[in-house]
């Protein structure tokens, strides 16, 4: 039996409302709130609870006409965004939150915000109003109607600048533009631009091979698409934020180092393998540095000297590795004891193994000292990665 007929005996007031969606000829809803929405606009937040409100008051402002859709993905600030967005949703259901627990993470929020929409057509914006909302049009027109694969928000073209950034953070963005020059394509003026529109198909053909590392989805959506994408650039000015403080820091570089690295080498090494080992290698120095103030000066033996450096070089490692390798699966409080002391036992067997491999080789396989060594970090580091990033910082970790 279909729908329609057990519509058609139901009474008549019922009837006209439960046969209309059902019935595909039927016209669709005119009300623009129930308009599917033609353009999404994804934007990540971090402690952004004072921008939400006047940001979606602006697009409301500059897309009068267009159905559209801001989906608001939040990593669970403290200051309360989410709810104030959900707020919001509750009086516009053009306003949507993604609210996401215990992750971190500029890029995997835009991307997770883009598959939550049913949008053909998404916008990447910040909350801060940094961003020219003004400029939103133009680049809907770019892609749908002169069919380009993505409108970059530029602040580098004619007309577009970088407003009150002080020398150094102008002089720091122009460096790391000219660096993302080995991945993304010469003539685009501005790579690291959080500024951007672009079209699902695009989208969706590089959704699986993005890093998702860092900050710059921009870059990782150039590098990681597997032909050559057309784009424009719009430009614009870039504001100054509206309210709250910025999250830029000295570990977006770090990131955006990775991101680069991840797409040059990761096809063959992950790339937080790299930043693990390369962390490892620091881990090195402060364990000889560690030795040499208690064994050289005479403060303690040698054996007790090894104990304290290993100990001293592994709590480094953690720390180092929970606020870079792992930033975004951090681990905080209680959850971070636990985590070194995890961290610390798994390093533990991993030296045990270490010197196990390279014994066996040195002795019984008659290999060199240096490739026997050698080979012996190799397994030790591959132990120490594979399991803390599954105990430490993996799921269950946490
Ligand atoms: N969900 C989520 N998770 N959002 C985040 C996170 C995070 O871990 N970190 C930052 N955000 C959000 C902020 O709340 C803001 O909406 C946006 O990402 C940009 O963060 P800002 O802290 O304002 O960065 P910025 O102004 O220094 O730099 C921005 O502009 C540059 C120029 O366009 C970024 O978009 C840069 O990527 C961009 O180069
Ligand atoms: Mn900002």
């Amino acid at each position: 039996m279909h729908r329609l007929d057990l519509n058609v005996r139901m009474d008549s007031a019922l009837n006209a409302a439960v046969v209309a969606p059902t019935d595909p000829s039927a016209p669709q809803a005119a009300s623009p709130a129930h308009a599917a929405p033609v353009l999404a606009i994804v934007v990540p937040t971090f402690r952004e609870r004072d921008n939400v409100a006047e940001l979606v008051r602006r697009l409301d402002a500059t897309l009068g006409g267009i159905p559209w859709e801001v989906v608001f993905v939040d990593d669970d600030s403290p200051d309360g965004t989410a709810d104030a967005v959900r707020e919001l949703g509750r009086s516009d259901p053009r306003v949507r939150c993604l609210h996401r627990i215990g992750r971190r993470g500029l890029s995997s929020a835009c991307v997770e915000g883009v598959l939550a929409t049913s949008a053909q057509t998404i916008a990447v914006m910040d909350a801060d109003l940094q961003h020219d909302e003004t400029i939103l049009p133009e680049m809907l027109r770019a892609i749908r109607e002169r069919g380009v694969d993505i409108a970059v928000g530029s602040r580098y073209v004619a007309g577009g600048g970088i407003g009150e950034w002080d020398q150094g953070r102008a002089r720091i963005s122009r460096l790391a533009t000219r660096i993302s020059r080995v991945v993304v394509p010469e003539r685009l003026a501005d790579p690291m631009s959080g500024f951007f529109m672009v079209r699902r198909d695009v989208f969706m053909e590089s959704v699986r091979s993005l890093s998702t590392l860092g900050f710059k989805i921009l870059v990782d959506l150039f590098a990681s698409s597997p032909r050559a994408l057309s784009f424009v650039e719009v430009p614009y000015r870039f504001r100054e934020r509206h309210a709250g403080e910025s999250k830029l820091d000295g570990r977006v570089a770090w990131d955006f180092g990775m991101l680069l690295l991840d797409k040059m080498v990761g096809r063959w090494v992950p790339v937080r393998f790299l930043s693990f080992a390369m962390i490892g290698g620091l881990g090195v120095i402060v364990h000889m540095g560690a030795l040499t103030v208690l064994f050289r000066t005479g403060l303690s033996g040698f054996g007790t000297g090894q104990a304290i450096a290993s100990a001293v070089a592994m709590v480094f490692n953690f720390l180092l590795n929970n606020a870079l390798t792992y930033r975004d699966a951090k681990l905080k409080g209680a959850a971070k004891v636990r985590g070194l002391l995890v961290f610390m036992l798994v390093c533990g067997l991993g030296a045990v193994a270490n010197v196990g491999v390279a014994d066996w080789l040195f002795s019984e396989q008659r290999q060199g000292w240096v490739v026997a060594a050698l080979a012996g970090i190799l397994v030790g580091a591959v132990w120490n990665y594979t399991t803390s990033s599954f105990y430490t910082w993996g799921r269950r970790g946490r």
